[in-house]
């Protein structure tokens, strides 16, 4: 569907938003192999967190579904089955990558196919690691998706250090540790969000500006319960909304606010974001509260690179959006990850901003443009990707005549977004 965003009033309302999607894939999975059962309360349902619970569900794990959460009967670390057909990750990276860690430790095949989007990912950051591991994994000649993983008996524990930094290559190795004999050690050199770390309780340390994480197979893992705070992500284009649309004021309840997470709420308040966090507590190991925010004057003199693009990996998007109304520049490198995510985010964005009419200047790991210039409408196409797809309908709500392409793709991380979006909305 196409949707062209009506032009507002204001919003304003109390939401509830989707639970933290990398919580969430997490909590499934440490769930399918743990001793015991486990509760996951608030789990997304967005169609990436559910493309982990239909794979762990076809490895033979059984889960029920409660009202608003899910009871996992994990059968321990070998009490996965051998999948009759193809495990299918959907458009979700995570999954693919997470769960091909778990994989790798089992002494049975397996495929993993990802839908059109996903195949073109790379996965040699996983692919090298794991086989070093003693993993027998292998993709298509260009190292994309299916991958096809064959028994292992044991894997061995190895010492690696990160070339690109990626919670997700460091969760998949933190998995396959589990399967390994001894301990093995990751080295990041700029800390990614650390979810599996807390959630398996793992310690990491700080050793020459490094960040170290160790797992040592011999751990145990006791079903348990989750709570899923709400994703930040997600949180992100509603603080983008109430910033930069005249009269709004709107109250996000128990979003996630890990530090590894919520450099893009310290951003939004430099930029002059009226953001005041509510209710500040700790749920099983994560920092929540509730986001008040309301209409303000931004400007934005930024130049963001390397740690600071790790931190904002997934929010470049809404930043960008949300700079366009901002007096001043923003400036990005060090990003060129965005270009291997659902699609090439740095061209997605740098083609639409041109459309809205944005001189924008384009560079291999990033783009900059100055702030608060005319615009116009234009028809948004999404890319398949759902914070593209999103973040330019924030634009909409201050740029007339903005549609939206292919407007389902949102439900990848937010299913709702639509609905949210327009029930806070006074015209
Ligand atoms: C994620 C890690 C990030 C992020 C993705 C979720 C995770 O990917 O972009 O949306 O849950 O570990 P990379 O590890 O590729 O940076």
């Amino acid at each position: 569907m196409n949707l062209t965003i009506p032009q507002v009033n204001g919003l304003q309302g109390i939401l509830q938003i989707p639970g933290d999607k990398s919580i969430s894939h997490r909590a499934l999975l440490i769930g399918a192999i743990a001793d015991g059962v486990s509760e996951i309360h608030s789990c997304s349902n967005a169609a990436d967190p559910v493309s982990t619970l239909t794979c762990i569900k076809q490895l033979g794990t059984q889960i029920e579904e409660r009202d608003n959460y899910f009871l996992i009967h994990g059968n321990g670390r070998r009490g996965l089955q051998e999948p009759l057909t193809p495990l299918d990750a959907g458009n979700s990276g995570t999954t693919m990558r997470l769960l091909s860690g778990i994989l790798a430790g089992q002494n049975f095949h397996s495929v993993v196919l990802g839908d059109s989007s996903l195949c073109q990912r790379p996965m040699k950051r996983i692919i090298d690691p794991l086989r070093h591991m003693g993993a027998h994994i292998h993709g298509t000649e260009r190292n994309t998706a299916p991958l096809f993983i064959e028994p292992v008996e044991r894997l061995h524990s190895i010492q690696y250090t990160l070339p690109v930094p990626s919670a997700q290559v460091k969760s998949a190795l933190l998995f396959a540790g589990l399967f390994a004999d001894g301990v093995t050690t990751i080295h990041e050199s700029s800390k990614t969000r650390d979810h599996t770390e807390r959630m398996l309780g793992l310690q990491s340390t700080i050793q020459n500006g490094s960040n170290v994480v160790e797992v040592n197979s011999a751990m145990t893992i006791e079903g348990k319960k989750f709570y899923v705070p709400g994703d930040m992500s997600a949180a992100a284009f509603f603080l983008s909304a109430g910033m930069i649309v005249p009269e709004s004021h709107i109250t996000i309840q128990n979003v996630g606010l890990n530090p590894t997470r919520r450099r893009i709420l310290d951003i939004f308040r430099s930029m002059g974001g009226d953001i005041q966090i509510e209710n500040e507590q700790f749920m099983e190991g994560e920092p929540i509260g509730d986001l008040v925010v309301r209409y303000s004057d931004l400007k934005s003199n930024l130049d963001l690179r390397g740690s600071d693009v790790v931190d904002l990996i997934d929010e470049i998007p809404i930043l960008s959006v949300t700079a366009l109304f901002a007096e001043g520049t923003l400036s990005i490198h060090d990003a060129r990850e965005l270009r291997a995510k659902e699609t090439d985010r740095i061209a997605a964005m740098v083609h639409n901003l041109r459309l809205l009419g944005c001189e924008v200047e384009e560079y291999e790991d990033g783009f900059s443009f100055e702030g608060k210039k005319k615009y116009s409408g234009a028809f948004i196409p999404s890319y398949s990707d759902h914070r593209i797809a999103m973040s330019f309908a924030i634009a909409g709500l201050r740029i007339p005549n903005i549609t939206i392409e292919n407007t389902e793709c949102a439900d990848i991380s937010f299913p709702g977004f639509w609905q949210k979006l327009l029930s806070l909305a006074s015209t």
